[in-house]
């Protein structure tokens, strides 16, 4: 087993401010970018706050920014890295920091409540559900989303702009309304919640430019923009742009 000397950058500080903390820790075959942090931790500064759980790329915890591309601690190879580039791993920018590594994303928990969940078809029993293969697929796709909420980091519609964080859900958040609107059983409709409407108003698809840098840090391979958000923005268009639900609305505003 060979084993080198590392150069890292770690952000350290909290709410009030803080900056990077030099550190030269030891590398060995095979590690990843979360163990050079518990040998930090370990031999180095004992205080210093990270939040992972599975160290295996599934329960989405250790998000963080190394060299400022938001990544998984725990999926990122050391071997990824040239031995004498000095490494920065910083807290996700989008989210207010807690501490050091950690971040404050109940963001993501308040959008995630703002969706009004599967609406169950009042004709049919629980057992009684069948869907096409493909129907199960594409949604199957969307499921592998482990909530690490990198998409929703990289996002430059928040990234940048707090001031938007009212108004956009985020990707992640967008392929949920995506994956219930494609849903084939989902009765949201004969509900009266019509799910492309609140796409646009509600959840601001209209700000998503499709720049799919969402897409290019998700973990899971998801291809949130083409296969949830492009889609999902047809679908809106087509609503809007639709004769009969044109005609529909004009009617209705006559009877009112
Ligand atoms: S494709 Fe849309 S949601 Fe994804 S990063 Fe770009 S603007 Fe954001
Ligand atoms: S869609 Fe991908 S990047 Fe976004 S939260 Fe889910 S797993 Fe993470
Ligand atoms: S520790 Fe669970 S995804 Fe990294």
């Amino acid at each position: 087993m060979s084993s080198y000397k590392a150069h890292f950058k770690v952000w350290r500080g909290d709410a009030e401010g803080g900056g990077p903390a030099d550190f030269t820790v030891e590398v060995n075959d095979g590690e990843v970018v979360l163990d050079i942090i518990h040998r930090i931790q370990a031999t180095q500064a004992p205080d210093l706050a990270v939040r992972w759980n599975c160290k295996a790329g599934k329960c989405g915890s250790c998000s963080a920014e190394i060299n400022g591309r938001p990544r998984l601690l725990c999926m990122t190879r050391m071997s990824v890295f040239d031995r004498t580039e000095t490494i920065t791993v910083t807290p996700l920018r989008a989210f207010p920091v807690v501490r050091d590594l950690v971040t404050d994303v109940s963001f993501n928990y308040a959008k995630a409540r703002e969706i009004p969940s599967f609406v169950p078809p009042a004709k049919l029993a629980p057992g009684e559900y069948r869907m096409r293969q493909e129907d199960v697929n594409r949604s199957q796709e969307f499921r592998k989303c482990i909530e690490c909420f990198l998409c929703q980091d990289t996002c430059h519609v928040v990234r940048d702009h707090e001031e938007n964080k009212t108004a956009f859900a985020g990707p992640r958040f967008l392929m949920r309304v995506a994956e219930l609107d494609m849903h084939p059983l989902d009765a949201a409709a004969e509900a009266g919640l019509d799910r492309k409407r609140t796409a646009q108003d509600e959840h601001g698809l209209g700000y998503c430019n499709i720049t799919k840098c969402c897409t290019e840090v998700c973990p899971e391979h998801i291809k949130i923009t083409d296969n949830a958000l492009i889609p999902l923005k047809e679908r809106a268009v087509d609503r809007k742009y639709d004769p009969l639900v044109w005609l529909g609305n004009k009617i209705r505003r006559r009877e009112a």
